[in-house]
This record gives structure tokens, C-alpha cells and sequence, in this order.
């Protein structure tokens, strides 16, 4: 058990208030991972302050200096992966390879942003007049305001907080209070590369007080947001109102096409990997597999079987695959879900129970749970449960298939199995998504391009690299024009 501190200005220090919460163990509810401040406004001010006053010295230190910084970060986290990687396990309740991804994909975006420090380009353009030149610049944005979820605890704050650092700008942290201690990591990484104080500083505490503090704070000046729709949507709200950016990424309720040419084993094992990896509890997560009807019974029996023996546990055990969920409220939830489905009329095919024996006495275990006959109006096929549970839907053609996986409230990602490439180029072009797959699962997507969806899977595509990636978000464009001429030149009238 540890005792985390706030960030600010350089300094570890308690909330003002000298109140605190603990952080459990998902698979343990004994086991105390970190006793954690519970902030109030007070700190978050003077996050604020601090950040603020970091900025000057931080948006003139030169970019490829940002950067150097950056790749310092990213090679603590690599020599800690290890104990990283449990640490993840322990607060949120992923299997150790799972938390070991997770650190690793901080690590691809540290490298990733070190780069563009030396790179941070923009463009050059002819002017259409005589002795006068063209440019945009990228310059940073101010102060951001970053509220991290706990399903990719150190992954997503490295999403957000590397590419915000290169770009100029300083920032405020508000982890989720579900994963505190792993947040408190990341930052100590930075801490240690270097990083000048007040550049990054961290505020841990319950989300409407704190988060919403930060969120609507006058000295703040723009937000990036990682978690549930309800939340970014009143997010958004506040920020509207204040004309203040906001980059928000929600939920998701993604489906995997199986059409009948489709390779049945690999589309089994991307079924059982997208359901149930991370146990449900990523917003990427397959929770709908939508089967043509001449492999539907085919499919649905073999992926029965596979999820049967799935082994749920503690994700520090070897032999485990799927682990708890996180707390009781989405325990709650899930369980809440899964009475729907049953009372909807859907085929429960396996699980469907908490497991509160053996090895999972003490935690939040939830059994891989598959409906099947589900149609695409139920709301276990419309609403996010975030959860090891997923509905089996039957579909005519492709054409079909496409229309359910599109008819829903989120756009996420979405993957199609079929080894007929005209079938796989008419999914990539008409599935609604931000992100589509082919021959592969709704989940796993790679930091090199932008990650984000459509409808309320959220806007912008805040959080990885690649062209339109995060450094949009993280930047503003400034256009210069500078005329040489010596004389008045009026665009678009001297010609
Ligand atoms: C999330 O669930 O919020 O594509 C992010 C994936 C991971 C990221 C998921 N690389 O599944």
C-alpha cells in the first residue's frame, strides 16, 4: 500500500484539507493499493496557478527540448513496465499482459511525441502576389485541463499529457479516482525525466468536484476528456457555455461482422478477444458480433465454446484470462444489463452470473456472458454496458449486417471477417465508425494514427499521432503572411 501526493508546482503534496479516499484492488477488495488525497477547489486553484505560471518558460523552451524531455519519460516507463504493468493489475484489474500493453502504449506515444519535437511541422505556400510569403505555425494552446478514465490507467493519461507537452502547453491532471496510484506513476515519470515544475501537476479527487472545477476553470483554457457519455455531454455543456474547446472521447458499442465467407476461426478468436479482453471494459470493446445467417449457427455454438473456457480471476495469476471489473457501480450495472437482456427476450447462452467463489470471493467478478437471438433494437444491443457481455445478432446479407452495426447511437470502431475483398472494401467505406478493421478485432488500435469515433463516441480525434491526430488538438494553427514588397498589395484584387 502506498501513499500518493498531489503534483503541483514541482511538489508532492497533500490536499489542502488533509482528506483522503483509498484505491482497492478490483480482484481484492481488501487489499489497499494507495491511500490517495481527496482534492478540493483550493488545490485545483493552485494547480491552475502553477500551470499558468509554468507556460511562458514552457512554450519558449524550444520544441526539440520539449521533446528530449518526452523520450526521457518514455524510457523511465520502459525500465518500470514491470512493475508498472502489476501495479495496473492490482488497481484496475487487468491481466498482467494486458497491463503490460498498457504501459507499453504510453511508452509508443512517449516515443512518438519526443519526435515531433523536431518535427511539429506546418506548411509553406506560394502567395498568388508578387514579393510576399505564406506560412502556418503550430503554437500551443495555453493550459489544458486533462480528465483521464481508469480502463487504460497509464496508456491514455500518456495520450493526452505527451502530446500536450510537446506542442507547449502545461497542463492540469485529474486521473480517475479508480486508478490514482497508477496515475501518480506516470507523473513521477515525468517528474524524474526533468520535466520543470509547474509544467505538469496532478489533482486527484472526485470527478464532480474536482473534475468539474477544472473543467470550467477561468484560468483554464481548454479540455481533454476520456470517459463515459453522460459525463462528456454535461462536459461539453459547461465548456459551450464558457466557449471553451473540449475534446471528448466516449463511448462505444462496436460490432464485429462475421460474414459467411469468413475465416471462422480467427473471427472466433477476434469475437473472444474484442468481448472479453480487458473484460468488456475498453470503449473499443466488441459488444455486438453480427453473424450472416448461414454461419450464424455455426459461429454462435464455436464461440460459446471458446468463452467457456475462459478462466476468470486475479489478472496476477497466470492462467487467468478475463479479470474483475472495476468497482461496484459497474458491477451494479453489468449485472443490471444482463437482467435486460433475459427479460427482452435474448438467449442467454453462457454466464450471466457474478462469481463470488473461490478465487473471486473478494472482488468484482462478473462471468463472460453471450446472448444470442438478439435483435437490433434491444437495448443490450443499443446502450454501452462496459462488461464482459455480448449479444449475437443474426443478419441477411452484408448490406444488412452494415445497416445494424450502423443503427445505434456510437460510432467507434467496427470489424468485418470475410475473405472476399469487394465485401471488405464496401464495409471500410459505408460502416460509421472512426475506426474500421479488417480481419481483425474491434480492439488494439496503434498510437501512429488518430483514435476517435462519431456520434456520441465523442469528437475530434484527440488522442493519437498521425495527421489530424492529437496534435490538432493540442495546437492551434497560426497563419503568417508577410509581404516584402515595400508597397500596399491587395489580396485578390491585384491580380
Ligand atoms: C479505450 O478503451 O478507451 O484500441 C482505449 C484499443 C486500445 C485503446 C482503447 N489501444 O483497444
Amino acid at each position: 500500500m502506498e501513499r500518493v501526493k498531489n503534483y503541483i508546482n514541482g511538489k508532492w503534496v497533500d490536499s489542502r484539507s488533509g482528506e483522503t479516499f483509498d484505491s482497492i484492488n478490483p480482484a481484492n477488495r481488501d487489499e489497499v493499493i494507495g491511500i490517495v488525497p481527496k482534492s478540493g477547489r483550493e488545490d485545483v486553484d493552485q494547480a491552475v496557478k502553477a500551470a499558468r505560471g509554468a507556460y511562458e518558460a514552457w512554450r519558449f523552451t524550444p520544441a526539440p527540448r520539449r521533446g528530449e524531455i518526452l523520450f526521457r519519460a518514455a524510457e523511465i516507463l520502459l525500465r518500470d513496465k514491470e512493475p508498472l504493468g502489476k501495479l495496473e493489475t492490482r488497481e484496475m484489474g487487468k491481466i498482467l499482459p494486458e497491463g503490460l500493453g498498457d504501459v507499453q502504449e504510453a511508452i509508443d506515444m512517449g516515443y512518438y511525441m519526443a519526435g515531433e519535437g523536431r518535427r511539429l511541422s506546418g506548411e509553406t505556400v506560394p502567395s498568388e502576389l508578387f514579393n510576399k510569403d505564406m506560412k502556418s505555425i503550430r503554437v500551443p494552446v495555453g493550459v489544458f485541463g486533462l480528465i483521464t478514465p481508469w480502463n487504460f490507467p497509464i496508456a491514455i493519461p500518456g495520450w493526452k499529457v505527451f502530446p500536450a507537452l510537446v506542442c507547449g502547453n502545461t497542463v492540469v491532471f485529474k486521473p480517475s479516482s479508480d486508478t490514482p496510484v497508477c496515475a501518480t506513476k506516470f507523473v513521477g515519470a515525468l517528474a524524474e525525466a526533468g520535466l520543470p515544475k509547474g509544467v505538469v501537476n496532478l489533482v486527484h479527487g472526485p470527478g464532480g468536484e474536482v473534475g468539474e472545477y477544472l473543467v470550467s476553470h477561468p484560468e483554464v483554457d481548454a479540455v481533454s476528456f476520456t470517459g463515459s457519455f453522460d459525463t462528456g455531454r454535461r462536459l461539453e455543456g459547461i465548456c459551450g457555455a464558457i466557449h471553451r474547446i473540449i475534446a471528448a472521447e466516449m463511448g462505444g458499442k462496436n460490432a464485429i461482422i462475421v460474414m459467411d465467407d469468413a475465416n471462422l476461426n480467427l473471427a472466433v478468436e477476434g469475437g473472444i478477444w474484442g468481448a472479453f479482453g480487458t473484460t468488456g471494459q475498453r470503449c473499443t470493446a466488441a459488444s455486438r458480433i453480427v453473424v450472416h445467417k448461414r454461419v450464424y449457427r455455426e459461429f454462435t455454438e464455436r464461440f460459446r465454446k471458446a468463452a467457456s473456457r475462459l478462466k476468470l480471476g486475479d489478472g496476477l495469476q497466470k492462467a487467468t484470462d478475463v479479470g474483475p471489473v472495476i468497482n461496484q457501480s459497474q458491477f451494479n450495472k453489468i449485472l443490471k444489463y444482463i437482467e435486460i437482456g433475459k427479460k427482452e427476450g435474448a438467449k442467454l447462452i453462457l454466464g450471466g452470473k457474478a462469481c463470488q467463489k473461490g478465487d473471486c470471493s473478494k472482488g468484482y467478478f462478473v462471468e463472460p456472458t453471450i446472448f444470442s437471438g438478439v435483435t437490433p433494437e434491444m437495448r443490450i444491443a443499443q446502450e454501452e454496458i462496459f462488461g464482459p457481455v455480448v449479444s449475437v445478432i443474426k443478419a441477411e446479407d452484408l448490406e444488412d449486417a452494415i445497416q445494424i452495426v450502423n443503427r445505434i447511437p456510437y460510432g467507434l470502431s467496427s470489424a468485418i471477417y470475410t475473405q472476399d475483398v469487394n465485401s471488405s472494401a464496401v464495409a471500410e467505406r459505408d460502416l460509421e465508425t472512426g475506426i474500421v478493421y479488417i480481419n481483425a478485432s474491434t480492439i488494439g488500435a496503434e498510437i501512429q494514427l488518430p483514435f476517435g469515433g462519431v456520434k456520441h463516441s465523442g469528437y475530434g480525434r484527440e488522442e493519437a499521432g498521425g495527421r489530424g491526430g492529437a496534435l490538432d488538438t493540442y495546437s492551434r494553427w497560426k497563419v503568417i503572411y508577410r509581404d516584402f514588397s515595400g508597397r500596399l498589395q491587395k489580396a485578390q484584387m491585384d491580380k
